[in-house]
């Protein structure tokens, strides 16, 4: 689909060149004397978990510096920026390797999660830790020159101390004390996914690019903002794809019902459930009987859930266009504009 528009598929192949340079540097890293099994153990965990995905948001780094730069990037601008996408893209194998540990999860970007591996198992909680760790040494290597290298640290710092806060949110919401759906509520729900994903996700990219431009964070609270909306509005899109969507797609199969989780479905559902039907959320949600799965996906139905969450995808659209426009930067808007293109009604 994307491969159709050509400069597109030219920048993803140059992007994913920048990831073999960066593999190469870490399986070399003088820090730590690998022995044979050890960087065959890296080389197999980086690939398995880095770099497949959708890359929206390692690329979209890259397309916004070149819009705020506003002329085409010569080779070293482009490499770095990429450096900095894959960072971006590092910290999200982090989270999501950890991540399908914490949701018992089973696939992951259409392969078994990388914990199910019989070999790998728990081993992947200290790789999890690697793969964080990676971000320092890769931007050590390519940034510790630049005005602006103090900066990128403190930006990766604060950003994953915002997701793993939303995890914590995320975790302690669904397995606090005895199942109570009575806290499921939009409120609930949009402090949870503001921290787990539209930090890491929306804003990070866009931070990187502004940094790489000379820019000074703190003059753009306004559109932090903005890319927290966005954030939200790709989360509300996951939970209904977790449940709604086709997992050749997605590349992973939904465990949210089955994990009790504070999905937008379930507060949806809750808004308009009668006496009856929150009976029957009571009984069936979150457990993880096939059967009992089937019957809440049953009710969403009835309540006309696709409809709602189509009603929600046009208004936030509207409601997002407006905040654009809204900017003060025209180069701000485009990126703003392209970031959200790259997500409308996605199907994965
Ligand atoms: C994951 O949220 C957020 C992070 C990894 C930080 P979810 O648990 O909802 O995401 P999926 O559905 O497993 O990808
Ligand atoms: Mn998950
Ligand atoms: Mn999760």
């Amino acid at each position: 689909m994307g491969e159709a528009n050509g400069k597109a598929s030219d920048l993803k192949a140059g992007f994913v060149q920048i990831y073999s340079q960066l593999k190469s540097e870490l399986l070399e890293d003088p820090a730590f004397s690998f022995t044979e099994d050890s960087r065959q153990w890296i080389d197999r965990m980086l690939d398995y978990n880095v770099p497949g995905g959708k890359l929206n948001r390692g690329i979209s780094v890259v397309d916004s510096f070149e819009i705020l730069k506003g002329s085409q990037l010569c080779h070293d601008e482009f490499f770095r920026a990429g450096v900095l996408g894959w960072c971006v893209e590092w910290l999200q194998a982090y989270f999501l390797v950890l991540d399908d540990m914490m949701d018992n999860s089973y696939t992951r970007r259409g392969q078994p999660c990388w914990f199910r591996l019989p070999e790998v198992g728990t081993i992947a909680a200290n790789d999890g830790i690697i793969l964080r760790n990676h971000i320092p040494r890769i931007l050590h290597r390519h940034f510790r020159d630049k005005t602006y290298y103090a900066h990128l640290l403190d930006l990766f710092n604060e950003v994953e101390f915002q997701t793993a806060s939303g995890q914590m949110l995320d975790l302690i919401t669904t397995h606090e004390g005895k199942k109570d759906l009575s806290k499921y509520k939009m409120p609930v729900y949009n402090r949870i996914v503001q921290y787990k994903t539209a930090y890491y996700s929306f804003y990070l990219p866009v931070a990187c690019a502004l940094l790489m431009a000379g820019e000074n964070l703190d003059n753009y609270v306004d559109l932090k903002r903005v890319l927290v909306e966005m954030g939200t509005y790709f989360q509300v899109q996951d939970d209904y794809l977790d449940c709604f969507g086709d997992p050749s797609l997605i590349g992973k199969i939904g465990t949210d019902i089955e994990d009790f989780k504070c999905s937008w479905l379930i507060v949806q559902a809750l808004e308009i459930a009668d006496e009856n039907q929150l009976k029957f959320l009571e009984e069936n949600y979150g457990n993880p009987d096939p059967a009992c799965v089937a019957k809440v996906k049953s009710l969403y139905n009835d309540l006309n859930l696709q409809a709602k969450f189509s009603e929600y995808e046009r208004s936030s659209y509207e409601q997002l266009i407006s905040s654009i426009e809204a900017q003060p930067s025209k180069q701000v808007q485009e990126v703003l504009k392209s970031f959200l293109h790259k997500i409308y009604k996605r199907q994965k």
